[in-house]
Parts: C-alpha cells; sequence; structure tokens
C-alpha cells in the first residue's frame, strides 16, 4: 500500500483531492483501517508486531500528507500574491523643487559676480535679529505677535539680515557674500503669506562703495534672472539697518511697464530690499565707518519664483501636489 500511496500523492495538486487520498489510506474505512480489523485472526505475538508496523505506516503516511498540503497551501499563497500576468511597475523620475532651482539660479548668479556663499542660524537671538540691525526695542516688528519666540530671547530668525552683523565679526573687508536661508514670521497662511520662507540676503564692505556699485550689480543680476528686457527701477525706502534705504522694482512681463492686472496696473513689481549698510550696523560687525562702506540687499526666493513662473498662491510650493512640481521637470 505505502508505494501506492506514495504513487498516487505525487499526482496530488489540490487540497481536495489530498483529502480524499487521505480517506482512503489512513481514514476511518480506509486501507489501513482495513488491515487493522484483520489483526484479531492472530496471534497475539504476530498481532504486536504487526499492528506495530501498521502503526508506523499510519504515522508516515499522515506525515507525507500533512507536508503536501503545506506545499499546496504555500503555493497558492505565492500565486495569489505574485500575478506574473500583471504589467511592471513604471518607474518614474522626479524633479527639482521650484525654490530650489530658483535659489541655485540665484547663487549661480552671484557666484559669477564674485559673490561667496555663507550661512546663519535659524535660530537667533534679539540682539543678531534686531538690535545690532538698528530695530529699536519699541519696533512693530519686534512685537511678539509678528515673531516666533523661543526661550531665553532666542528666536527665529525673521530675516536673513543677522547674517550680515555675524559675516562681518567673522571676516575682514573687503568682503562680498550672499547668504541664502530660512526666515519665520508669525504670519498665517494665505496666497502670499507663510510662516516660513526663504530669502536671500547680500553684503558687500569695502572702502569706496556707492549707491551706483549696489545699483549695477543688482541690475546685472536681475536682468541675468529675469531677461535683458526687464526694466531695473530703485524706489526710495526705509529699513533702519540701511541708509539711503531704497525697494527694487522690475517692470511687469506681462504689460512691460505700461499697468495692467497681474501687477495691478502700477507696471512695476517689488523684488526685493537694498540700501547702504548703516554706520552703526558696521560699527556692530567689528568695523570702522570711516574707513568702510558697504551696500546690502535682501530678496525673498517664494515671491522671485513666483514671479518668474507665473505662480500665484505661494502655498503650492509646500503643498507637495505633484502635478505642480512636475511641471519643473525639465529644469534644472
Ligand atoms: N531684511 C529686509 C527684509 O526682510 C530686507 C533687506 C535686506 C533690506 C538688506 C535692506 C537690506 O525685508
Amino acid at each position: 500500500y505505502y508505494s501506492e500511496f506514495l504513487k498516487e500523492l505525487e499526482n496530488i495538486e489540490d487540497l481536495s483531492s489530498l483529502n480524499q487520498l487521505k480517506g482512503k489510506f489512513i481514514g476511518r474505512k480506509g486501507k489501513i483501517n482495513e488491515l487493522f480489523k484483520n489483526l484479531k485472526d492472530l496471534e497475539p505475538q504476530g498481532r504486536k508486531v504487526i499492528g506495530g508496523k501498521l502503526n508506523e505506516l499510519k504515522e508516515k503516511i499522515s506525515f507525507l500528507l500533512e507536508k503536501k498540503a503545506q506545499e499546496i497551501k504555500a503555493r497558492a499563497q505565492t500565486e495569489r500574491t505574485v500575478d506574473l500576468s500583471l504589467p511592471g511597475k513604471r518607474s518614474w523620475c522626479g524633479s527639482f523643487h521650484p525654490l530650489t532651482i530658483t535659489l541655485r539660479q540665484i547663487i549661480e548668479i552671484f557666484q559669477t559676480l564674485g559673490f561667496r556663499v555663507e550661512e546663519g542660524p535659524e535660530i537667533e537671538t534679539e540682539y543678531f535679529n534686531f538690535e545690532a540691525l538698528n530695530i529699536p526695542a519699541d519696533h512693530p516688528a519686534r512685537d511678539e505677535q509678528d515673531s516666533f519666540y523661543l526661550e531665553d530671547n532666542f528666536l527665529l530668525r525673521t530675516h536673513t539680515s543677522p547674517a550680515q552683523i555675524r559675516v562681518m565679526q567673522k571676516y575682514q573687508p573687503p568682503i562680498k557674500v550672499i547668504v541664502p536661508g530660512k526666515c519665520f514670521r508669525r504670519d498665517a497662511f494665505d496666497a502670499t503669506h507663510s510662516p516660513m520662507f526663504h530669502q536671500v540676503e547680500g553684503l558687500v564692505v569695502a572702502e569706496k562703495i556707492s549707491m551706483g556699485d549696489l545699483k549695477g550689480t543688482i541690475q546685472v543680476f536681475t536682468k541675468r534672472l529675469f531677461g535683458e528686457e526687464r526694466e531695473v527701477r530703485f524706489r526710495p525706502s526705509y529699513f533702519p539697518f540701511t541708509e539711503p534705504s531704497c525697494e527694487v522694482d522690475i517692470s511687469c512681463g506681462v504689460c512691460g511697464g505700461e499697468g495692467c492686472r497681474s501687477c495691478g496696473y502700477s507696471g512695476w513689481l517689488e523684488i526685493m530690499g537694498a540700501g547702504l549698510v548703516h554706520p552703526q550696523v558696521l560699527r556692530n560687525g567689528g568695523y570702522d565707518p570711516e574707513r568702510f562702506r558697504g551696500f546690502a540687499f535682501g530678496m525673498g526666493v517664494e515671491r522671485i519664483a513666483m514671479l518668474k513662473y507665473g505662480i500665484p498662491d505661494i502655498r503650492w510650493f509646500y503643498n507637495n501636489d505633484v502635478r505642480f512640481l512636475d511641471q519643473f521637470k525639465t529644469f534644472r
């Protein structure tokens, strides 16, 4: 019976025929049980020997049946999870984030103009973020409503300008640096505000620096980034840490300066704040304002990217919506 069993077992592929085979050999009415019934016709000695052999055989068979059952189940499992007829997964290519692309372009332009890239801490002291920059204690920017304050008078920097002081304390003039980085303000998210955003700070200090150097540098930068056809305008403004101060506008890319809906009918788009470094700020950086002068500027990376690519809502930068991000695939 054993070799007959083995032969039949070999051909079995599913659980129900395996069950049938089990019944046929070791079931209640199976072949082995029939043999057990014949034991009673034997003398006690033979009954013991043959009975033992039959039990062994039954155990062997039931072991093999169990093994086969597990094989069948395991095969069913893999067949269910790996459907070899399915098409393969298409691999897809990522792209640089529009802010990364914009930041790289900004950095590259300034590098070709001889600027070095520096960094400053995102967690600042009130001294570096405000005081050293001539921003008085009663200035509205210092209000807790505008800044994220941490313990022990630390805060998240509200602009990259504190890096001006840190760079001056670290290097002797002449210096020519840009400082890109994250900034934080207690603004609620809307189309043009985000509590976290990026700026690029610029600082040049040397013996003979004038407003002309500032204007020339910014003009070259702006035309390289936005295109030669865009006009650049310097408009008087105020910052506590520069004197004189200005804001820089570029002509609207849609109307070319005539005034249209996309530039708010003014013909101009604001892209950065700038000015000549205030003598007290030079002093706070450890420089002699009688000997050195400087110019500084600060621009918002999100704002520049929005103007450059026609992005209407700052929140799109942070939503991680692939339909938006995918459009920058061809940019490097
Ligand atoms: N720190 C200013 C801002 O955040 C920008 C600025 C930088 C203006 C440097 C002048 C000089 O608005």
